[in-house]
């Protein structure tokens, strides 16, 4: 059997990772400011995350959501206190995708209506509603083809009110980003978040704030909505939740009427996955990473600002983008090639840097070197 190709490949096989670093076969030390794609939170391996998890498989991996499983009130309780979401409800489950899949249905269920709005740019996942919810049409079967989802134009509050005047009393739901990832690293105003807010509750729809990307600490804050001081009804998380183990959740206000049956998962919420998912947490909590990854983005974004050639630089905490002139189109492989950084892209231009949450200062200027290598001798 071959295997089916995911993403177009890099020729790295990597075979061992160590906090910000990633090693080949051959040994080679790359730093990683790509994060596995925003998932390392607390550093590849961090020791108390393995130690978590080991303890937890010397004891029980995995029972049936048919049981109590303290470790997932433990879980629970850790993600209300570091969300300072404290009153939600927390359903588990396995991946971002399904996150956002359970809560458009909690959505649809509370509210008995269909329609949900995304924004241009937006990426919510690969599965039936969620990926309808995706401005992609690549990435649309025909089965997922639905009139259900209404794109409008991100941080655009007056086609929001327009859409508001005639639709609201049909919206089920609208989702966004806190900053948009895929999208290229687009910040939602706070103005706009606090108007969806606002026409949500003017239309009894609900926010979904979908942090898969942009939360967990990623951006200086626990969920990047919060900068605008509003609460969304409904949280999707996933990536850094778990520092690569697989472990996802939907947070459900306390004034949505989750009821038993309503939703249901196999692996979701299994011991191993929620001691990893505590594993993160305590490190986060104990290490300071939330104000770590402000104050270590801020860094990064007043020096990447200096740099000739970058352009737009744009983000917040340690989720930043940059664009890059048709002239330096390759600067992300010669990153990768000449001074072993592995960043991301987001097409057509865009490099996105996602470092672990617990990068230092000396990793961060190791980048900035080499960035000033590949654009020295160019005028800003
Ligand atoms: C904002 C956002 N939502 C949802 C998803 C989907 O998550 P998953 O790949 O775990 O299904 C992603 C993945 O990149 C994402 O960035």
């Amino acid at each position: 059997m071959k295997l089916f190709p995911v993403y177009a490949l890099n020729a790295i096989t990597i075979t061992k990772a160590e906090g910000a670093r990633v090693y080949d076969e051959q040994g080679t030390s790359y730093l990683d400011f790509y994060g596995g794609h925003a998932v390392i939170s607390v550093g590849h391996r961090h020791p108390h995350w393995v130690k978590r998890i080991e303890d937890q498989l010397g004891k029980i991996a995995f029972y049936s959501n048919s049981i109590h499983m303290p470790i997932q009130d433990e879980l629970a309780n850790a993600l209300g206190r570091i969300s300072g979401k404290t009153d939600y409800q927390l359903f588990l489950c396995n991946s971002g995708a399904e996150a956002n899949e359970n809560a458009f249905k909690l959505a649809s269920f509370h509210t008995g209506r269909k329609k949900i709005v995304a924004f241009k740019k937006s990426f919510h996942g690969r599965t039936s509603l969620a990926v309808s919810a995706t401005d992609n049409p690549a990435l649309i079967a025909p089965v997922n083809e639905t009139s259900n989802v209404t794109f409008l134009p991100f941080n655009d509050e007056a086609a929001l009110q327009e859409y508001f005047k005639t639709d609201g009393h049909l919206t089920a739901a609208v989702i966004t980003e806190g900053i948009q990832g895929v999208g290229g690293i687009q910040v939602a105003t706070p103005g706009f978040l606090k108007l969806i807010r606002k026409l949500c509750d003017q239309s009894n729809a609900l926010m979904i704030a979908d942090g898969i990307q942009c939360g967990y600490g990623r951006s200086g804050h626990f969920f990047s909505h919060d900068y605008a001081g509003v609460n969304a009804d409904l949280y999707t998380t996933a990536k850094g939740m778990g520092n690569g183990f697989p472990v996802a959740g939907v947070l459900i206000h306390p004034n949505i009427k989750a009821t038993v049956g309503m939703l249901g998962t196999t692996f979701g919420g299994n011991p191993l996955a929620c001691a990893a998912a505590l594993g993160v947490i305590e490190v986060m909590e104990k290490e300071n990473l939330i104000p770590h990854a402000r104050d270590a983005g801020n860094y990064l974004f007043e020096q990447l600002r200096t740099l000739p050639v970058i352009q737009n630089v744009r983000g917040m905490g340690l989720m930043i983008g940059f664009d890059l002139p048709e002239s330096h189109k390759n600067l992300r492989k010669q990153l990768l090639d000449e001074f072993k950084i592995f960043t991301g892209e987001a097409k057509p231009n865009t490099v996105r840097l996602l470092p672990t949450l617990t990068i230092t200062r000396a990793e961060i200027d190791e980048l900035l070197s080499a960035l000033r290598t590949l654009t020295q001798g160019t005028q800003r």
